[in-house]
């Protein structure tokens, strides 16, 4: 860019250093610059994904579990179009964090109402860094993880089948075998009207943390529909101790 600018003749605007968000990381708590955030989820983000299916909170607290966890690895299912694989993207990207991200979605072959066909990973096909697989997503995950050298920080999105069962299945499958991983979650708000809508993940989540000895904390967006949440797990500091 600066090289074509350079030949029109033009001012080379200088990058400016990038900030990272993640605050107060010495005290072991979860905390982002907000500011940063939004700035990038309007100006970068939104013109790229848009707020369908993931709104400005949600956009939010995707950005900041990777600004603040800093995964080197990032599992996700499914991939649909690739909206929340472009997201970690350019998340990454942004605030310079070298991540390596495995999208899964089921096979071609598999019938399910939201498959995407032919358009499986459009947003993020051929982008560095991305990885597109088929298969069932835990258990394609639980196989990269099982061969390729362990990462440091595992960050894991779960996004695909929103049934109770499913969602209950993924997540202990992950609480078993990839115990230290953060875990992100999509359509997890608890609706209490009588239509009962999209309480599955809602439960599923309330009761894997209970039966688990892995001590997640837990962030939610808890203003309405579809709704996200993180469990993350951050080790505590003698400060943090000291200071309860
Ligand atoms: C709600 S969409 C995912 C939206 C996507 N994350 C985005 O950013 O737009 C659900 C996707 O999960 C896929 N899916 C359902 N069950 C799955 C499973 N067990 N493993 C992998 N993908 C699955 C579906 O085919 C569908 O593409």
């Amino acid at each position: 860019m600066d090289r074509f600018r350079r030949l029109l003749g033009l001012a080379v605007v200088p990058t400016r250093a990038k900030q990272d968000p993640a605050m107060n990381v010495h005290c072991g708590e979860f905390e982002v610059n907000n500011w940063l955030v939004s700035e990038f989820v309007l100006n970068t983000l939104v013109p790229i994904v848009g707020i369908h299916p993931f709104p400005l909170n949600e956009l939010v607290l995707m950005v900041a579990a990777v600004c603040r966890l800093k995964p080197d690895r990032i599992y996700e299912w499914g991939t649909h179009l690739g909206k929340s694989a472009r997201v970690f993207y350019e998340t990454a990207r942004h605030f310079g964090l070298d991540v390596e991200i495995h999208s899964v979605d089921l096979p071609d072959h598999v019938i399910h109402q939201e498959h995407p066909g032919h358009q499986r990973g459009m947003l993020v096909k051929g982008l560095q860094g991305v990885h597109l697989h088929q298969g069932d997503g835990l258990s394609v995950c639980l196989d990269i993880q099982a061969k390729a050298a362990t990462p440091k920080h595992t960050l894991i999105f779960i996004d695909g089948d929103h049934s109770y069962a499913s969602v209950r299945r993924e997540l202990a499958g992950i609480m078993t075998g990839i115990p230290e991983a953060h875990i992100l979650l999509h359509d997890t708000f608890f609706q209490s009207s009588e239509s009962g809508y999209n309480v599955g993940p809602y439960r599923a989540i309330s009761e894997a943390i209970t039966e688990t000895d892995v001590r997640y904390r837990l962030l939610s967006t808890q203003t309405g529909l579809p709704g996200m949440t993180l469990l993350y797990q951050l080790p505590q500091t003698s400060m943090t101790l000291a200071g309860k």
